[in-house]
């Protein structure tokens, strides 16, 4: 299952993977924190539910975070994938499902909502795109992919953004379908694919 909060490129990059049976994974549903969004008009395209859980229709984050848990829990998907979903996610969500993010810059650099703008008033000559999975940190998770991007003289904050998410797009399918076709399993930060694990390793059924 999918969360999106934009346009859906990443998800629509799923969505299309997912078409194929050898892909190992389908997308059972997109949930958003708003209405109106092209991420939801992709799932309907594609005959796939869709719902919406506001933080602003709850009393409190935690009330909107069981909200969100309750109607992902609906579709009982294996994995919950947060592409381009835009609020941090509380214990109700991370507790109950192993959650993968896709976050535009080479984390631990340049965490949080802005973070193509925030590489490039940096300066940094080398950015790029991480996948991980989720903690309770703001994109502090372990890193599962990670994939690097040069940063042009000429670029500004949409040039370089549109190609870290034409990077971005493939590495969030690779890793997906890896993820659901080999499993996974994490020593301290690092995760691995494939699901033997020795003894100390944490394995994706308890989902870190
Ligand atoms: C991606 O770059 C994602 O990493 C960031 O927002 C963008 C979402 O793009 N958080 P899209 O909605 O998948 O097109």
């Amino acid at each position: 299952m999918v969360l999106v909060s934009g346009s859906g490129t990443n998800l629509q990059a799923l969505l299309d993977a997912a078409a194929d049976d050898a892909f190992g994974a389908a997308v059972v549903a997109v949930g958003a924190d708003r209405d109106g969004i092209e991420g939801l008009a992709r799932a309907e395209r594609a005959a796939v539910p869709t719902f919406v859980v506001r933080v602003g229709d709850h009393a409190t984050r935690a009330a909107w975070d069981a909200a969100l848990a309750a109607r992902i829990a609906e579709y009982k998907p294996d994995l919950v994938v947060s592409a381009g979903f835009m609020k941090i996610l509380g214990p109700s969500v991370l507790d109950a499902w192993p959650v993968v993010n896709t976050h535009p810059a080479l984390l631990p650099a340049f965490p949080g909502a802005h973070a193509v703008h925030d590489a490039l008033a940096y300066g940094v000559r080398v950015t790029g795109c991480t996948v991980h999975l989720v903690d309770a940190g703001v994109d502090t998770g372990p890193v599962i992919a990670q994939e690097a991007v040069a940063v042009r003289d000429e670029d500004d904050e949409a040039s370089l953004h549109e190609r870290i998410k034409t990077v971005e797009r493939r590495l969030l399918v690779e890793v997906v379908g890896r993820l659901a076709r080999e499993g996974w399993h994490t020593r301290g930060r690092r995760v691995r694919f494939g699901r033997v694990a020795q003894p100390g390793d944490t394995t994706q059924e308890e989902h870190p």
